[in-house]
């Protein structure tokens, strides 16, 4: 998705004489399981990898390949394989879309990798996962609990050395709260310590004020797309399908991590950490990067 089409101001559907629902998980794992969606994860996964942004912070974080990681919002499997490539083997990776868990499994045995696990999970309640690798011989879990049996709880406490929501994942969760619950989900399941790393797109980008402002005034008179939760969402489709997603302040990520026991350690853009190249740059815009550490104590 482009700039313009991230900072526009959300359009009220003409035919909305009734207020439309609001977005809600739901219509969010359907989109992302659209074709066009599934189509555009599934090309990036193949022909993308991991950006050198990515690959700066995770060697920086996880200096060790032992570790054990979660990528929460895996899609298509960009980054698991990514990190599989990388020398990370002991990795969980996750998504609540069938479509795209399917693509990730498929991309990993494309590559002949054996020992990555996929499952279908929503980040807001982890526990609900269900291994869509059941039956297959997939090797053991690595917190454990042996071969996946549907409906097992296998995301335990402190079960990982780090977690990963990466390329905005994170921010399509409709709903300030379920954002928090979903932090709250990967604190539980981290080990003390452990590294946590997200991206955000920025609202307070200087260049996107005007567009910011007007959107503030539309929220003022109760004239914003009434499908939208917060000040900061958008909802627009185009031909990669539709996205949802919210842009939070500085302000709000950094209350974010507070309240659901994550401690910031530092934040930079991907242009700041890296040159990527042109590819990546058609694919998306510059994000920031977040890391935070798992405070010892949750909250
Ligand atoms: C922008 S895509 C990024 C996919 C992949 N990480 C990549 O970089 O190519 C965000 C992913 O997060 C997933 N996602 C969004 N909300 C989720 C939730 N509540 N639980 C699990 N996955 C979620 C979507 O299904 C989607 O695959």
């Amino acid at each position: 998705m482009d700039k313009e089409t991230l900072n526009a101001p959300s359009p009220v559907p003409e035919s909305a004489t009734i207020a439309p629902p609001k977005i809600t998980s739901d219509i969010v794992r359907a989109d992302f399981n659209d074709v066009r969606t599934v189509i555009h994860y599934a090309r990036a996964a193949h022909f993308l990898g991991l950006w050198k942004s990515e690959k700066i912070l995770i060697d920086r974080y996880f200096p060790d390949r032992q570790a054990r990681l979660l990528e929460a919002g895996c899609g298509a499997g960009r980054v698991a394989v990514g990190l599989w490539h990388a020398g990370y083997h002991h990795v969980v990776a996750f998504d609540f879309a069938a479509e795209m868990i399917g693509q990730a499994e498929n991309l990993a045995q494309e590559q002949g990798i054996t020992r990555l696990t996929f499952l279908q999970a929503d980040a807001t309640n982890l526990c609900g996962a269900a291994d869509s690798s059941a039956g297959k011989d997939n090797g053991p879990h690595l917190d454990g609990t042996g071969p996946a049996s549907p409906g097992k709880c296998h995301l335990l406490y402190d079960t990982f050395d780090g977690a990963l929501f990466l390329f905005n994942g994170l921010m399509q969760i409709p709903g300030r709260e379920s954002r928090r619950t979903a932090l709250r989900e990967l604190h539980r399941v981290c080990r003390p310590d452990a590294p946590f790393i997200f991206t955000t797109h920025d609202r307070d980008d200087p260049a996107d004020v005007k567009q910011w402002a007007k959107e503030a005034e539309l929220w003022a008179r109760g004239a914003q797309d009434p499908r939208l939760h917060e000040f900061g969402d958008r909802y627009f489709s185009d031909e990669t399908g539709n996205t949802f997603m919210h842009l939070p302040d500085r302000k709000e990520v950094l209350e974010d991590m507070a309240a659901t026991g994550w401690t910031h350690v530092e934040n930079a853009t991907r242009n700041e950490l890296a040159s990527e190249t042109p590819r990546v740059r058609n694919f998306s815009d510059n994000c920031r990067f977040w890391v935070a550490r798992k405070a010892e104590a949750g909250a």
